[in-house]
């Protein structure tokens, strides 16, 4: 690896941090909307006790916990007490004329350690030189290295993602999903953004359970089975809220506008990140489709029994249970969506992504709705979807846009019309 800088300075700020199973199925996958067949969602506003939810104040204290409580048992995983894990962050790089100067670039590594362990995660941040004293800002994961992001030859990609990657030199990713994080959009209207490689926190190839941040907790087992035991969107979850207690230290960050955008994976992880933690002012899952924002009972693309096998796993072993039998849930997708309440979500969708089933994610932002109108805000029109184009941006926004599974430029020129809308609407 070339590196053209030598490290600027190091902080040190350590800080106390609160908070596979499965098998291949063969199956034939439905793509015909006649055949969805019929379905009844389970009940958003009543209690397990059978009692309505009329308030917000209800669904705060009653029926939230209660949903936060199912998906934690039954499909992402429960997040363990994280206080026995600590962080420390050493500035690697601080750029002050990034894209051209319109930017001041930070490379900065997170030695994350459980008192006898460490495991090193990577985060580039783009913070706009704008003048303004504070900054919204963007969090989300990229899935091949930092210096996928960009062509810029001083971005360095991790250890875990040069673990992960089978063969060739790491550093032929460069620049290779630029295409994903416009950062220029992004920073021409003054936001800030924060990436970081998704293997840095849980390396998405089986066999490297022992270098994801799952391993630093106690009680650790590479092989542990326990029903409601975390995996992998669990632990991008929570590490998405790292970023956070990170940004919290960066003065020129405004901790009360963090949006998280997640594409695909990290669509579902980014709603999980949303769902647990109330920091993530604007929510948004991009094309995550099953286990994400579409409705599981909707049987077309793919299937619970498919995403639930895929090794290693991102959810939890109690989820396998429901192979087959989505209309056996608890709870389906909306009720995941609608734990964002009051805080702005959006789902994007794209029409050649049959595979997420984009009327299904639409529907998932859907039924979310009366959870809305509790506060008194907002959720989509109709049960029908906008045509392309035709993004809706109310407290629960949504677009479909054309073209295949990907994060464009279009996505985010929209994902920052939301985030103008709620966040710079005084
Ligand atoms: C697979 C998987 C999807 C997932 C996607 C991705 O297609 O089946 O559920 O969203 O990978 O993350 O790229």
């Amino acid at each position: 690896m070339k590196i053209h800088f030598k490290p600027i300075c190091t902080t040190m700020v350590i800080l106390s941090m609160a908070g596979t199973h499965g098998r291949a199925q063969q199956r034939d996958v439905n793509y015909d909307e006649s055949k969805v067949g019929t379905y009844t969602l389970p009940p958003l506003l009543t209690t397990e006790g059978g009692q309505s939810v009329t308030t917000s104040a209800q669904w705060e204290q009653q029926r939230r916990p209660e949903l936060l409580e199912l998906f934690s048992s039954q499909m992402y995983g429960r997040t363990p007490d994280d206080s026995g894990i600590t962080v420390r962050y050493e500035l690697l790089t601080e750029n002050a004329a990034a894209l051209g100067g319109k930017a001041t670039s930070k490379q900065v590594k997170f030695i994350f350690s459980n008192g006898k362990k460490e495991l090193e995660a990577l985060l580039l941040m783009y913070l706009p030189n704008n003048g303004a004293e504070q900054v919204p800002v963007f969090v989300g994961y990229n899935f091949k290295g930092n210096h996928s992001t960009t062509t810029d030859t001083t971005i360095l990609y991790s250890k875990n993602f040069a673990l992960v990657k089978e063969a060739g030199h790491p550093d032929w990713e460069r620049g290779c999903q630029s295409s994903r994080w416009s950062y220029d959009d992004i920073i021409d209207r003054g936001y800030g953004v924060a990436t970081m490689c998704y293997h840095d926190i849980f390396p998405d190839k089986p066999g490297l359970k022992d270098h994801s941040i799952v391993s630093l907790f106690p009680g650790y087992s590479p092989d542990s089975e326990a029903p409601d035991e975390w995996q992998a969107i669990g632990a991008w979850a929570w590490g998405s809220s790292r970023i956070v207690d990170y940004l919290a230290t960066e003065p020129r960050v405004d901790t009360a506008q963090v949006a998280i955008m997640g594409h695909s994976r990290q669509g579902k992880a980014a709603l999980w990140a949303g769902a647990q933690d109330t920091r993530f002012k604007v929510v948004i899952s991009n094309n995550s489709g099953e286990g994400g924002a579409a409705l599981s009972r909707r049987d077309y693309g793919e299937t619970l029994a498919i995403v639930s096998s895929i090794k290693p796993a991102w959810f939890c072993p109690a989820y396998d249970a429901y192979h087959g039998r989505a209309d056996e849930l608890p709870f389906d997708q909306h009720a995941l969506i609608a734990l964002m309440a009051p805080r702005a979500v959006y789902v994007a969708s794209a029409e050649e992504d049959r595979w997420a089933d984009p009327k299904g994610e639409y529907l998932g932002a859907y039924h979310a709705g009366p959870v809305y109108e509790l506060y008194g805000l907002q959720g989509l029109p109709s049960a029908t979807p906008p045509a392309i184009h035709q993004p809706i941006m109310h407290d629960v926004g949504y677009h479909i846009r054309a073209g295949k599974h990907d994060v464009t430029q279009y996505d985010w020129l929209a994902f920052l019309d939301f985030a103008d809308k709620h966040f710079k609407q005084d």
